[in-house]
């Protein structure tokens, strides 16, 4: 069987600054709070830091070579704002803007669309000690930033999405502490999610102040929340789930309002103010979904270990299908612009064979079963337009550090040789035929 998709179907990969440059302190970079996290013993697994990562910062020339041999005709990646910004405000850092200037020509002279993500997640430490997302005034600092950037590249750049996964900056930041900055607490991380939303509102009027042909949207990671069985149990489980945590952002954004469950669950509203609501719910150009893997809940509860299931190297359940029920869930329950799926993709343990090739044959077939459900969701009336892998190639896993590999791309660290994976010839073909083959 043969799944075709439409002839202008965006197929790309995509990568996060803080996980591939590296060059955290040069060419006149302020530090993030990802940078200060890293640096702090007993954060991330073995001590790693984005400090090298995959050298990107100096290699990209390389980089966007390996993603033409790829056909690669879109390529997300987001900015570092202490590149631009040291200080996250303020006084810009000129070899920073023109850093992502020449990677962006490089990327038009390679006939690639660049998507670019204004933050994912290397917040500024500079605003951080200033009162982090919690500082009304800092939301104001994150429109400046947008704005700077798109006078720089508005004539290249067309996709701008505000956020990446909101969700993680403020769950894995304010309540787990996993993650940059490592915090603990709960009520903080409800509000710290208010303003990021306040902060997406205001950076697209600030877009599109500068240019109102820009295309802006947000990143969201969203898990399907399925019941293993008709037992009603089951359902109201998994739909109380879906309502607690992943209406999060998807109700203000496309409804204006917050669902009353995850309210309720989380505690009571965040403060909001006047004028919050109708900044966070204006018109996007498109919706980005970055999807993984799935909940599933039975009489019981949540399901934690699904029998017959495979799971990855970051032990999420695989279930393709998962995603052509949430695409379609997410495309009735709300107005939702055309989707791009954002980040798709897995972690496996890669071993480097005999003849020196990485025969990643199961993140193949993730992302062969992945890209199927998705062409049946569009076959089903979803307006999905684009696509990219996670991840171009293997990088800082954040708090994982560089022990998870999501590469299309292999790259040996202590070399920084690059090496295109099975996976990654399989994609190429992939893009070739503009077809998946089952
Ligand atoms: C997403 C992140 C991305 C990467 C993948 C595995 O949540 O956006 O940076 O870590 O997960």
């Amino acid at each position: 069987m043969n799944y075709t998709f439409p002839h202008n179907f965006l197929w790309g990969a995509a990568t996060a600054c803080y996980q591939i440059e590296g060059a955290w302190d040069e060419g006149g970079k302020g530090e993030s709070i990802w940078d200060r996290f890293s640096h702090t013993p007993g954060k991330v697994i073995n001590g790693d830091t984005g400090d090298v990562a995959c050298d990107h910062y100096h290699r990209y020339e390389a980089d966007i070579a390996l993603m033409r041999r790829l056909g690669l005709k879109a390529y997300r990646f987001s900015i570092s704002w202490t590149r631009v910004l040291p200080f996250g405000a303020g006084s810009i850092n000129p070899s920073g803007l023109d850093f992502y200037d020449r990677l962006v020509d490089a990327l038009c002279a390679a006939n690639i669309e660049p998507l670019l993500t204004l933050h994912h997640w290397d917040f500024p430490q500079a605003l951080h000690e200033a009162g982090g997302w919690i500082n009304r005034t800092n939301l104001n600092h994150f429109a400046d930033y947008a704005a700077i950037l798109a006078k720089r590249l508005r004539d290249r750049v067309k996709y701008w999405a505000s956020f990446n996964e909101p969700g993680v900056i403020a769950w894995d930041g304010y309540v787990s502490g996993e993650h940059a900055p490592g915090e603990r607490d709960p009520v903080k991380a409800k509000q710290v999610a208010h303003n990021l939303m306040v902060a997406h509102g205001l950076a697209t009027q600030s877009l599109r102040g500068v240019d109102s042909s820009l295309k802006v949207g947000i990143v969201l990671n969203q898990w399907m929340s399925d019941a293993a069985d008709d037992d009603p149990k089951s359902i109201r489980y998994a739909e109380d789930a879906w309502n607690r945590s992943e209406t999060t952002f998807l109700h203000p954004i496309f409804k204006g309002y917050y669902h009353p469950e995850y309210i309720e669950f989380s505690g009571g509203l965040p403060e909001i103010q006047a004028g919050d609501m109708k900044l966070i719910g204006q018109k996007l150009d498109f919706l980005g979904i970055n999807f993984y893997s799935r909940n599933l809940y039975n009489a019981q509860g949540h399901v934690d270990e699904v029998a017959g299931s495979e799971y990855t190297d970051m032990d999420w359940e695989v279930c393709a299908p998962a995603l052509r029920r949430m695409l379609n869930k997410i495309n009735s329950e709300y107005n939702v612009p055309p989707i791009y799926i954002t980040e798709n993709g897995a972690s496996f343990p890669d071993e480097v064979s005999g003849d020196g090739k990485v025969h990643d044959l199961r993140r193949l077939a993730y992302l062969k079963s992945h890209f199927i459900q998705t062409r049946l969701a569009m076959q089903d009336g979803v307006d999905v337009r684009g696509y990219m892998v996670w991840s171009l190639m293997d990088n800082f896993e954040w708090g994982h550090g560089f022990t998870k590999r999501f590469g299309l791309i292999r790259v040996d660290y202590e070399t920084q040789k690059r090496t295109i994976k099975e996976s990654g010839d399989w994609y190429a073909n992939v893009i070739r035929m503009n077809a998946v083959e089952e």
